[in-house]
């Protein structure tokens, strides 16, 4: 299992892999709000112009296929992370958001998100990132009790 740096001419799988996994929170929406959100945030446009910005980076979270005669991999899941020049939180910078964090639903609970989250903060500090930060709803017990093992506060 590794990480794999995404640039824009990956922006339509990546668009289609974050529109998959961000379906986690349609029922919470409405429909017509849900499908704009869907428009302006994870479009192909936009997904592009997120990879092309300096500011932004984004990963495949990649998975050995078993019996694959090629040792072939394929992406269970994502992540993005923005660069912070500015102070956004409390710390010393450089600073780093985890903007987006996601496994495809047949691949969670199984012990990749821990992995690919201790791979993400390992970059992430190999990187130079003195703070990171991530948002979450409070109602995400996974992902609150995840982010929190990891020292997130
Ligand atoms: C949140 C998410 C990344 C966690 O990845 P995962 O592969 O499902 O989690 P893991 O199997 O690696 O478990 C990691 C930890 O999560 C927590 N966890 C996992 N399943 C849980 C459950 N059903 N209930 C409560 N906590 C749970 C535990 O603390 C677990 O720790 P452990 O290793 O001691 O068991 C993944 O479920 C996901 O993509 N969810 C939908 C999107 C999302 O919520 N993203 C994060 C917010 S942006």
């Amino acid at each position: 299992m590794h990480l794999l740096k995404l640039g824009p001419d990956d922006a339509e799988t990546l668009s289609a892999m974050a529109i998959e996994t961000f379906h986690a929170w349609a029922h919470l929406y409405p429909d017509d709000v849900f499908r704009s959100y869907l428009d302006e945030s994870f479009s192909v446009e936009a997904t592009r112009s997120n990879l092309e910005s300096p500011e932004y980076e984004a990963y495949f979270f990649m998975d050995t296929v078993p019996g694959a005669a090629d040792g072939g991999a394929r992406p269970i899941g994502y992540c993005q992370m923005r660069w912070h020049r500015g102070q956004t939180v409390q710390g010393p910078a450089p600073c780093v958001e985890i903007e987006r964090f996601y496994l495809l639903k047949e691949f969670q609970g199984q012990g990749a998100g821990r992995y690919f989250l201790n791979a993400t903060i390992e970059l992430l500090l190999a990187k130079g990132a003195r703070t990171m930060w991530l948002k979450v709803w409070d109602q995400n017990e996974k992902a609150l009790a995840l982010y929190r093992s990891k020292g997130f506060r």
